[in-house]
């Protein structure tokens, strides 16, 4: 029988991007990134030899894309701020062109009654600011929090929610334990350090949020993965105790709680993989706690005891402690390699109100990257029905989140129109709108359709 999932009066409709993957270079002078660096000096390392110059050009059509997502069922959107577009060199004077470029952009969202959601970093470090350590270095923290004080003051009058960042434990992973950021460092105990060192400029920055006094709300996107042990042997439970704290708890608890979990902390303790760290900056993390949280969900994690013995020659790594394992027969999505599992979204947000206060959140991304979408094409429009049900997959289970008591106010897809990504630049595409790089046309999928009836009717049914 059909169901009509309605949602809440007021809930957040829309989805996210990020300044990087679609605004492309412009003509504000943007300082170069990571991402310009690392393109400029290891082209083959991006997917068909495409970089973050051009992308969806957001930078000059943000005015069509605005009402376009307006006409498909937003009334919201994440948008990031550009520290390197707004301080070329990471720290110094505010870049006049660049603060009238998102002051026009944010007007315009405005007009177009679609409220902006803005994310003031995702993964886009300002090169002149990698050059000084960048997150290894408490410089470093000290001129993000001044960008992001700068941030309040110029945008804070418009703004009604803010984030510090966005899924930090990306360049973590990428850039200092698994080679798929700059600076392709392999070492935990940085990689410590750069975690560290994210949580308090993420504490820095809403204690200066806070005395703006302002009426808004400011907190963090987290990438968060339930965590399942294979079975209930003690030693699979162990290790997927380690697996999520190292992966969801190191930064949910600290950004939410503002403790870090004692076991995490002896087990760094005893590999000796500890950063450093001041007193004071424990209490700057425990006083400045996120108010609300995004949350990115893509794929669960499976973790087990592990099979071998470690290498203790081998550089540490959490997984020391357990392995990861694949779903006999699970669902997945073959071009990223990402098993589907819409359940563990229901299970995320009930860990959230169950052990995290139940803070206002939202679903800050989730979505499906297809590869060579053109062969759907039918009457000129890519038919991705395989996104529509991923989506309604996973909505069942936010609505039933909702139904549960969990505190659930929105719901961003990742993408609006096909984005630039990390290392996969076009390969796939996760847009409800289809991008021809070389024309810059825009396209509505059939997802696009559908999405503008959720918007339309809140709901949907199936
Ligand atoms: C999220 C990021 O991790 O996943 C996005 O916030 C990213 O920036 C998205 O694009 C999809 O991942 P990918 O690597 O396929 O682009």
């Amino acid at each position: 029988m059909k169901k009509f999932y309605n949602f809440p009066e007021g809930f957040f409709w829309g989805s996210a991007s990020s300044a990087e993957q679609s605004e492309g270079k412009g003509n504000t002078g943007k300082g170069k990134t990571i991402w310009d660096h690392w393109f400029e000096i290891e082209k083959n390392r991006f997917f068909d030899e495409v970089g973050p110059d051009v992308t969806s050009d957001f930078f000059n059509r943000y005015d069509d894309d605005i009402k376009l997502m307006k006409e498909l069922g937003h009334n919201s959107f994440r948008m990031s701020l550009s520290w390197a577009r707004l301080f070329p060199n990471g720290d110094g004077e505010v870049n006049e062109k660049a603060v009238e470029f998102y002051n026009k952009v944010i007007d315009t969202f405005i007009a177009n009654e679609v409220t902006p959601f803005v994310n003031l970093y995702h993964f886009d470090m300002p090169m002149a600011m990698q050059e000084k350590g960048g997150w290894e270095s408490k410089k470093v923290v000290k001129a993000y929090a001044n960008y992001t004080d700068k941030c309040f003051e110029l945008f804070g009058d418009r703004i009604e929610r803010w984030f510090t960042f966005n899924e930090p434990l990306g360049p973590v992973l990428g850039g200092y334990m698994q080679d798929f950021h700059y600076p392709n460092v392999i070492d935990f105990k940085r990689a410590t350090q750069v975690a560290f060192n994210t949580i308090l400029a993420n504490a820095k920055a809403i204690r200066k949020f806070k005395k703006h006094n302002l009426k808004s709300k400011i907190g963090i996107v987290l990438n968060l993965s339930p965590t399942y042990p294979r079975s209930s042997n003690k030693y699979d439970l162990e290790a997927a105790e380690y697996c999520d704290l190292f992966y969801n708890r190191s930064f949910l608890d600290p950004c939410v709680k503002g403790e870090f979990p004692k076991k995490l902390v002896d087990t760094l303790k005893k590999y000796d993989q500890m950063p450093e760290y001041t007193k004071e900056d424990l209490k700057i993390i425990k006083e400045n706690t996120a108010q609300i949280l995004g949350i990115n969900y893509y794929e669960p994690r499976r973790a087990k005891a592990r099979d071998n013995a470690v290498n203790t020659k081998s550089p540490f790594m959490p997984e020391w402690l357990f392995d990861t394992y694949v779903l006999p027969g699970r669902k997945f999505n073959q071009y990223r390699g990402w098993e589907i599992y819409e359940k563990g979204i229901l299970d995320l947000c009930n860990n959230v109100k169950d052990n995290y206060g139940n803070i206002e959140a939202f679903i800050s991304e989730n979505g499906m990257g297809v590869a060579d979408e053109a062969r759907f094409i039918e009457n000129g429009q890519i038919n991705d029905d395989y996104r529509i049900e991923f989506i309604k997959g996973h909505l069942k289970y936010i609505h039933k989140a909702i139904e549960e008591g969990c505190n659930i106010n929105g719901y961003h897809l990742w993408t609006f129109i096909d984005c630039w990504s990390w290392m996969n630049a076009y390969k796939n595409r996760y847009g409800l709108v289809s991008l021809d790089l070389k024309t810059q046309k825009r396209t509505v999928k059939k997802s696009g359709e559908f999405y503008k009836l959720l918007g339309k009717n809140n709901g949907f049914e199936d």
